[in-house]
């Protein structure tokens, strides 16, 4: 699995979002060292707080799935589904990356032409740990 690939995974999976609420369009795509690819996707509710984020649908995908150990995430979304501005990851998201994912994790952020990489500490430098 290359970055590109999995890039383009997490555009695929924006198709999957159900985004009726805002319209904006959330894909991931998690590469976990088993080899496997988790893929989620934006997941909205009538009551706005219940809505799941992409990255968290992926996450909790692959954990359930016995996953515990990931390499990259790459995430894709916009409005409409129209990828052009970089989507970051939201503040939760990275803090339930952060229970399993190293530091040094990777994240891809799809943009119109191509995408940003950053790590997991790179954008959450001081994750809240017991
Ligand atoms: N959203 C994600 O899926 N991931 C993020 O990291 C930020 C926001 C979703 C939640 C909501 O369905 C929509 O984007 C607009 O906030």
């Amino acid at each position: 699995m290359t970055d590109i690939e999995l890039v383009n995974a997490a555009i695929e999976a924006t198709k999957r979002a159900y985004a009726p609420y805002s319209g904006f369009f959330v894909g991931a795509a998690l590469l976990a060292d088993n080899g496997k690819v988790y893929i989620g996707c934006n997941i909205e509710n009538s009551s706005f707080s219940v809505t799941n984020c992409a990255e968290r649908t992926a996450l909790f995908t692959a954990l359930a799935d016995g996953a515990r150990k990931f390499k990259a995430i790459a995430i894709a979304g916009g409005k409409n589904g129209e990828i052009s501005e970089p989507c970051p990851p939201c503040g939760v998201c990275r803090q339930a990356l952060s229970e399993f994912c190293e530091k040094d994790m990777r994240i891809l952020i799809a943009k119109s032409n191509g995408y940003d990489e950053y790590t997991l500490g790179e954008l959450l430098p001081k994750s809240f740990e017991l």
